[in-house]
């Protein structure tokens, strides 16, 4: 069984793991631009979490089981029409235009910061920025509704309103997790339901919140890698992703950056 609730002991190793999630975030973004490849982003932050943070990339093997390889890199790369979990690859090579969602995840003396956003190599169009602007006030918009006694439906509620309110969809294959020591772990935080239903948030608890959101349908499919997850009609996707404690009266953003305008918390 998960224990849901963290201690203090966990909740102060959390926040030095989001924290130097975050940071590799900041690094990269300085090497997105056209006629970089995606190998190359994933070499510059695995050698970053390595030799830099002295921390282990956690995708790097992630998930290996009978018939099914691991991730085999550091870092997923998704870009243009690719949901989520994208592979690296010498190949892919970024051209002008193109939105790219990084993602993440460093262990840190034995725990686990996870966190993602949306890049464009050079100038986007005028519905990919539309898309990742909406994604990330997705995301916000679930982080603002955290603190005790809220519900995980009033999250995914609060995300999908504003997805279909933008003729958005929402991604409903992948969700948001649970996470500490483990990687996934309970509960599930679909980004997508009703208010007033499921779990109820308690101090102490911390998962992620990652919407995934479309500019057609929401449905996906994974390609023979066994990995890469793109959009069926192969329109554009966006994810941004954040870990969250849930604090006495609120939420606290482990993941935070120091770009980011975080005031909608505020009372
Ligand atoms: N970082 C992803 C998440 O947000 C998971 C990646 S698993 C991998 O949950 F194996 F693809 F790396
Ligand atoms: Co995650
Ligand atoms: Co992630």
């Amino acid at each position: 069984m998960t224990q849901l609730i963290k201690t203090q002991a966990d909740i102060e190793g959390m926040r030095i793991a989001g924290r130097l999630a975050g940071q590799v975030l900041d690094y990269i973004g300085h090497f997105v631009k056209p006629g970089v490849s995606t190998e190359e982003l994933n070499r510059l932050c695995h050698d970053y979490i390595v030799n830099v943070q002295a921390a282990i990339p956690a995708p790097l093997n992630y998930g290996a089981a009978p018939g099914r390889p691991g991730f085999p890199k550091s870092i997923c790369t998704s870009v243009n029409h690719v949901v989520c979990h994208g592979i690296p690859s010498e190949t892919k090579i970024l051209k002008d235009g193109d939105s790219i969602n990084i993602d993440v995840t460093v262990i840190k003396n034995g725990y686990h910061g996870d966190t993602s956003k949306m890049f464009v190599a050079g100038k986007a169009s005028i519905l990919s920025e539309r898309l990742i602007r909406v994604t990330q006030e997705c995301m916000y918009r679930g982080i603002a509704v955290v603190k005790p006694g809220a519900r995980l439906g009033d999250i995914g509620h609060a995300i999908q309103r504003h997805a279909e309110a933008n003729r958005f969809s929402v991604v409903r294959d992948f969700c948001g997790h649970g996470i500490g020591k483990v990687f996934h772990e309970e509960p599930q935080v679909l980004h997508y339901g009703q208010p007033g239903t499921g779990m109820a948030l308690q101090a102490g608890m911390i998962f992620t919140i990652e919407p995934m959101i479309n500019a057609g349908t929401y449905h996906t499919k994974v390609l023979p890698d066994g990995w890469t997850a793109v959009t069926k009609d192969h329109k554009l996707s966006a994810q941004w992703e954040h870990t969250v404690l849930v604090t006495g009266t609120g939420v606290e953003i482990l993941t935070a950056r120091r770009e980011e305008d975080l005031s909608f918390l505020a009372p």
